[in-house]
């Protein structure tokens, strides 16, 4: 789904920031693509991209098999930015250039002097912050180039040939740690490539509304609702393009957290008017769990059931087409692999991926070029409930992966109400937005207790907070101690069934954020 005739194409070389550097783009209401180095010169030409960013990466120019671009790169009358590899790729295959080994490797905060403020750093002080992190530098300026600006171990930081408007610099304006790196990716996309910046969260509902509309026709479709932000916001995307030829299906499998299943036909039935049909499967998800105690079978036993009961429920609509889901562009870009090698699976996570195929549906999928914080503009313009756009996210086997040891409907009621008393209070204390995710897991241990005169013997519940920006890393979050002392003492105190609360305070890696 293109939304834009002329997107800034960025170019990946295994730079841990690619993503990072599309959604600045982004930022400044321009569309931005991302793409493996290796892709052809005729592909990017009929991408038609107004500017090409060069991205950094791993690996040495001047070192055998270095991931290259053709020169010719250089030659199509397109503005190009080199972001530290990129701009020594700029260095190595223009003439005349040369890039060397530093010396010392620069990595860390740095202070950036500049000596010509004519475009790419137009607006700026003449020092600013920024952040190094490379063992090359260029060393010689190619044929037609000029310096731009200089740091304390760099004598050339940034350079730019301005007749053919190819652009470099050597250090990373796309993460915090260069405050104003955001002007100078201003600087090059709408002012260089001469962008006007209206790729904006309305004109994208607009352009995915037209896309569907002519992607579907007059046919119908089907879709998993999970209350969740990315099926939540497909759905009203769909609901705004088609109407009543789109059905959701909402499947509470029994593992869902309090009164959930309720919010969401509130939300979707009565507020925007769709139709939703409501599964209650719960007894299907816990005669398949009973007794199952291993973390990896009760993913692939969870997964399984959905796809049954969905298919089931979907067959009662006759024939659909088109089935919607969620994905986003995290999902689908294709990654340049750099220290190679499969990763083990470390969890199977749970999605709704072997559903088309063996329902033979074409799928649809409007946000798969959106990343998450855009997913939520989108779902804010369409007018969905702020609760909803900033819901936490929550995993496809809900309160199963929770809940160590054999789920039974005592453990998945008796979880729920701490999570219930967990979210209160953190939402109480203002902190639900500020944390990536908080929540109860039921430990499969007892231990003894007092309450009054009684000895008690009860359940142990552990609460887990995290900061996180993507879920790919966490850290524990220091919730402070009044919290922490207030949710422990009214689980205890108002759940009958447990009576003993931890904080979880391992970060991910090398523990998870779920239990399971
Ligand atoms: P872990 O536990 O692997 O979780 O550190 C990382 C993030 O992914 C979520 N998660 C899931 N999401 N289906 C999902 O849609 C799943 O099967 C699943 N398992 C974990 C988890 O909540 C966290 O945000």
């Amino acid at each position: 789904m293109s939304h834009s005739q002329h997107p800034i194409l960025i170019l990946d070389f295994g730079s841990q920031y690619t993503q990072l550097i599309a959604r600045r783009v982004r930022e400044q209401n321009v569309f931005s693509v991302i793409h493996p180095y290796r892709i052809s010169l005729k592909e990017i030409k009929s991408m038609k991209p107004a500017g090409i960013i060069l991205s950094g990466g791993p690996s040495n120019v001047y070192a055998k098999g270095a991931p290259l671009v053709s020169p010719g790169l250089f030659e199509l009358d397109i503005p190009v930015l080199g972001i530290c590899y990129g701009m020594q790729l700029i260095g190595h295959l223009s003439e005349g250039g040369k890039v060397l080994k530093t010396e010392k490797r620069e990595y860390g905060p740095a202070v950036l002097s500049i000596d010509d403020r004519g475009d790419l750093f137009k607006s700026l002080p003449k020092k600013i912050n920024c952040w190094m992190s490379h063992g090359d530098h260029v060393s010689e300026l190619p044929k037609g180039f000029v310096k731009l600006a200089h740091t304390g171990n760099s004598p050339i930081a940034s350079l730019a040939d301005r007749e053919k408007r190819i652009y470099g610099i050597q250090f990373h304006a796309e993460v915090v740690h260069t405050p104003l790196g955001h002007v100078i990716i201003r600087n090059f996309v709408r002012g260089i490539c001469g962008l006007k910046g209206n790729w904006t969260p309305r004109s994208f509902i607009q352009q995915a509304v037209e896309n569907i509309r002519r992607q579907v026709g007059r046919e119908r479709v089907v879709l998993g609702l999970s209350g969740g932000v990315d099926s939540s916001v497909t759905a009203c995307l769909l609901h705004r393009a088609i109407g009543g030829r789109l059905t959701c299906i909402f499947i509470d499998n029994g593992l869902l957290r309090k009164n959930e299943a309720e919010r969401v036909e509130r939300v979707f039935r009565r507020h925007f008017k769709m139709k939703l049909r409501v599964v209650r499967a719960e007894k299907d998800f816990l005669d398949g769990l009973k007794g199952v105690a291993s973390p990896e079978q009760k993913r692939k036993i969870i997964g399984r059931t959905f796809i049954d009961v969905f298919e089931r429920e979907a067959h009662k609509l006759g024939k659909v087409k088109f089935l919607g889901q969620g994905t986003l562009y995290p999902d689908v870009i294709e990654s340049v692999p750099v220290h190679g090698g499969p990763t083990a699976t470390i969890k199977s996570h749970h999605n709704v991926g072997g559903l088309p195929k063996r329902m033979r549906m074409t799928l649809i999928e409007p946000l798969r070029m959106s990343f998450k914080d855009e997913v939520r503009k989108v779902g804010r313009e369409l007018g969905m409930p702020e609760e909803m756009v900033n819901r936490q996210p929550f995993p496809g086997p809900g309160l199963a992966v929770r809940i160590l040891g054999a789920v039974t409907k005592e453990r998945c009621d008796l979880l729920r109400e701490a999570d219930w008393i967990v979210i209160d209070e953190i939402k109480k204390a203002k902190l639900y937005n500020k944390l990536w995710q908080s929540f109860a897991v039921l430990l499969p241990i007892k231990s003894v207790g007092v309450q009054g005169d009684e000895r008690t013997y009860d359940n142990v519940a552990a609460i887990r907070a995290v900061n996180s920006t993507d879920g790919m890393t966490a850290d524990w979050a220091r919730l402070p101690e009044d919290v922490l002392a207030r949710i422990s003492n009214r689980i205890i105190n108002e759940i009958r069934g447990i009576n003993r609360v931890c904080y979880d305070i391992s970060s991910k890696p090398p523990a998870t954020i779920e239990w399971e």
